[in-house]
């Protein structure tokens, strides 16, 4: 299973922070938040991964992530020159993912909580699609299933103003390698993007298509605009303070999965500066030794 983050994006909601970089390197309490979605492939034992973004945003992730080999992860950037839709990342990404499946997430959605059944989606992906649906009080502005009574998913829609159900799709798809077949036969839409619906709808039609419910036990959180923003730092916040745990720490993700060894670990250490986030790390490695 190979990874990728798309991390660009107009960014409209966000200007003027987006006139420099992508909102994706926004701080979300202590970290920035396209360490939430890595840190989802990560715990769904993605080790490569893909970084997609805007020409001026990718130097910064370079500088960031590198090529993640300090965290036993191999990271890949391509620039994605305009917001041409979700589903261009398939496109942008064809000899990345070469002959495997592969997982897409938005940069900008985290998502909290009991989230093994998104890992064993990822770990245990076969062939077709297999996508998400979260309950939501403004399916405008989502893409929609409709569920029969059975439970199974009969259609899709894009941001429809009268919505069939209140079940939106989340930012993370999992597909087998019939997607870059089936993005690059997209016709861009009405607003001239390359719709991830439209991939998802000819799963669909394919009936190749799991659509699979989160409870509300799980957070879905969507960054797109100054509130939610803030929203995500009070509540990422609230937990590590309470907890004394972070949330989405790569460093720890890498050492607690076996992506590196222990020694790997304290090797990094080493790199970090001086921090109240390299302090963390150190008392996770007091507790691992
Ligand atoms: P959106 O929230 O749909 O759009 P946006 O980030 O451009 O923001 P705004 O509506 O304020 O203009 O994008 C969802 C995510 O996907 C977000 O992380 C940006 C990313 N994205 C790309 O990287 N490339 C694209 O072509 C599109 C459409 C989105």
């Amino acid at each position: 299973m190979k990874g990728i983050v798309l991390a660009g994006g107009a960014g409209t909601r966000l200007y003027p922070t987006t006139k420099i970089y992508s909102k994706q390197l926004s701080l979300i309490y202590d970290k920035p938040l396209i360490y939430y979605p890595v840190s989802l492939l990560m715990l769904g034992g993605v080790k490569e991964v893909l970084i997609i973004s805007n020409e001026e945003t990718i130097p910064l992730y370079k500088k960031l992530f590198e090529d993640g080999s300090q965290i036993g992860m191999k990271f890949e950037y391509v620039v994605q020159d305009a917001p041409n839709g979700i589903a261009e990342a398939f496109i942008l990404g064809e000899d990345f993912i070469g002959d495997d499946s592969a997982t897409l997430v938005l940069g900008d959605n985290i998502f909290y909580g009991k989230l093994d059944f998104l890992y064993n989606a990822l770990e245990n992906h076969q062939s077709g699609g297999t996508i998400f649906a979260y309950q939501v009080t403004d399916p405008q502005r989502y893409g929609i299933v409709e569920f029969d009574k059975t439970g199974k998913a009969i259609s899709i829609e894009e941001k429809p103003s009268n919505p069939k159900s209140e079940f939106a799709v989340p930012g993370l798809y999992v597909y087998d390698n019939e997607v870059i077949e089936i993005s690059k036969n997209l016709k861009p839409s009405a607003r001239g993007e390359l719709e991830i619906t439209d991939v998802n709808k000819v799963y669909l039609e394919r009936e190749e298509l799991k659509v699979q419910k989160i409870g509300r036990g799980v957070a879905w959180l969507d960054t797109g605009t100054p509130e939610a923003l803030l929203q995500a730092s009070q509540f990422f916040g609230v937990i590590e303070d309470r907890q004394g745990l972070k949330v989405a720490c790569l460093e720890e993700i890498a050492l607690k999965k076996g992506f590196i060894s222990l020694e790997q670990y304290e090797e990094l250490l080493k790199t970090i500066p001086n921090s109240l986030y390299k302090d963390y790390l150190l008392r996770v490695l007091k507790e691992e030794k």
